[in-house]
C-alpha cells in the first residue's frame, strides 16, 4: 500500500499535512475552497497534480455541503467559475490547477445551459472532480512504464543508478508518482541499483518527503545535498536523471523545482540522459517557451529558517524562487502517459493524439 496524500470519502476531503512530515503523520480536513486555497498556498499539499486534485476536490466538498443554497444553475455556474479562479491564484507556476479550472469552468457552463436539474449539475461537477483522483494513478503508472523502459533500453543487463530532485511521488500526486513512479517501476522490475535523492533546499521536499517515501517503499536509496549532483555524476556511473514538471511549454522548456536546471546542466556535461516525467495535464501548449512561465517566489523565511530555527545571519537579504526553467535542449525526453517524446516532437505528438481521440 503506497502512501496516501489525499483521502476522499462520502464527499469529505482530507489531506496528509506535508508540513509535518516526516515527524508526524496527520490528516487535516479540507472542508471548502478557502481551506483548499490555504492548504495549497501554505504547501500542506504540494506537487503539481496534487495541487489540482485537492483544489478541485475542495470545491466538490464545498458544493456537497452548500448545494441547497443555490437557487438556479446560472448562479451555481458563476460561483464555480469564480471559486476556481481563486484556487488558481494559490500558487502560480504549476499549470495543472489552471488547466483543470479552465476545463471545469467550461463543463459547468455547458451543464448550466443544458436541460439538467440544479441537483444533477452539482452531481456532475462533483463526479468530474472525483474522476481526476481516479485517473491520476493510471496516468502515473503509464509514465512509470514508459520511463522505466526508456532508461532500461540501452542499459540491458545493468541495474541502473538514477538521480531525482524534489518530491514527485505518492505525496505529490493521487498515488504512484511521476518521476518517482519511474523509479518505482525500475525497482519493481528488478532494474534499479540505487536512487539518489537531493535534499531540495530550501523547503527540503527531497530530504523530508522523497526520502520518507523511498524508505517507506524499501527502495534502495541515498540522500545527497543539492550541491553534490556534479560530483556524484563525476564519481559514479549515473544512468539517468528523472525529475517532474510544474509546467512544460510548447517547445519542451520545463519549469520544475529550483535546482532542476543545474542538474540538467551537469547531466549534459557528463552525458547522462535527463528525463522530465509529467502527465499531459502539466503541458501548457498556450505558452511557446519557458520565459513566459510565471515563477513563484516564496517567503524568505523558508530559506532563512529550518524547522522553526533561524540559521541565516540576521540582516541578510534573500532571493527565493520556488522553480527554475530547464531549456528544452538539455532534456533527453519528456515522459508522459502517452509515451516518451523528444522536446522537439512534443507539440506534434500531442496534436496527433488529440486528432485520434
Ligand atoms: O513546490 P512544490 O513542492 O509544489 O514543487 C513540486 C515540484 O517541483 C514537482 O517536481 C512537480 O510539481 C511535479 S510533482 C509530480
Amino acid at each position: 500500500m503506497t502512501l496516501q496524500a489525499i483521502r476522499w470519502q462520502d464527499h469529505k476531503l482530507q489531506i496528509l499535512d506535508q508540513l509535518k512530515l516526516p515527524k508526524e503523520t496527520e490528516y487535516i480536513d479540507v472542508k471548502n475552497v478557502e481551506d483548499g486555497w490555504q492548504a495549497i498556498n501554505k504547501m500542506q499539499v504540494r506537487g503539481a497534480p496534487a495541487i489540482a486534485i485537492v483544489g478541485c476536490l475542495s470545491l466538490a466538498a464545498e458544493l456537497a455541503e452548500t448545494e441547497s443554497t443555490y437557487r438556479e444553475k446560472a448562479e451555481l455556474q458563476r460561483d464555480v467559475a469564480s471559486k476556481l479562479e481563486y484556487l488558481v491564484s494559490a500558487r502560480p507556476t504549476a499549470v495543472n490547477m489552471k488547466k483543470s479550472a479552465e476545463e471545469l469552468t467550461a463543463v459547468s457552463k455547458n451543464l448550466s445551459e443544458s436541460g439538467i436539474s440544479l441537483q444533477d449539475m452539482v452531481k456532475s461537477i462533483i463526479s468530474w472532480c472525483e474522476k481526476m483522483l481516479e485517473e491520476d494513478v493510471n496516468t502515473n503508472k503509464n509514465i512509470g512504464k514508459f520511463g522505466s523502459e526508456a532508461i532500461i533500453s540501452g542499459n540491458e543487463g545493468n541495474r541502473v543508478q538514477v538521480i531525482t530532485h524534489c518530491n514527485t511521488g505518492s505525496l505529490a500526486t493521487a498515488g504512484y508518482g511521476t518521476a518517482l513512479g519511474v523509479i518505482r517501476a525500475l525497482h519493481d522490475k528488478g532494474h534499479l541499483s540505487k536512487a539518489f535523492c537531493t535534499e531540495t533546499r530550501p523547503y527540503n521536499q527531497g530530504a523530508r518527503l522523497t526520502a520518507y517515501e523511498l524508505v517507506y517503499e524499501k527502495i534502495p536509496s541515498v540522500l545527497i545535498c543539492d550541491s553534490m549532483g556534479a560530483a556524484l555524476m563525476n564519481s559514479q556511473k549515473i544512468h539517468a536523471v528523472v525529475v517532474g514538471a510544474d509546467r512544460v511549454t510548447r517547445n519542451g522548456d520545463t519549469a520544475n523545482k529550483i535546482g532542476t536546471y543545474q542538474l540538467a546542466v551537469c547531466a549534459k556535461h557528463h552525458n547522462v540522459p535527463f528525463y522530465v516525467c509529467a502527465p499531459t495535464t502539466s503541458i501548457d501548449l498556450s505558452l511557446n517557451h519557458g520565459k513566459e512561465i510565471p515563477i513563484e517566489e516564496r517567503p524568505h523565511k523558508e530559506m532563512t529558517d529550518v524547522a522553526g530555527t533561524r540559521i541565516a545571519a540576521p540582516g541578510i537579504s534573500c532571493w527565493n524562487p520556488a522553480f527554475d526553467v530547464t531549456p528544452a535542449d538539455l532534456i533527453t525526453g519528456i515522459v508522459t502517459e502517452l509515451g516518451v517524446f523528444k522536446p522537439s516532437e512534443l507539440y506534434q505528438k500531442l496534436q496527433d493524439n488529440l486528432k485520434n481521440c
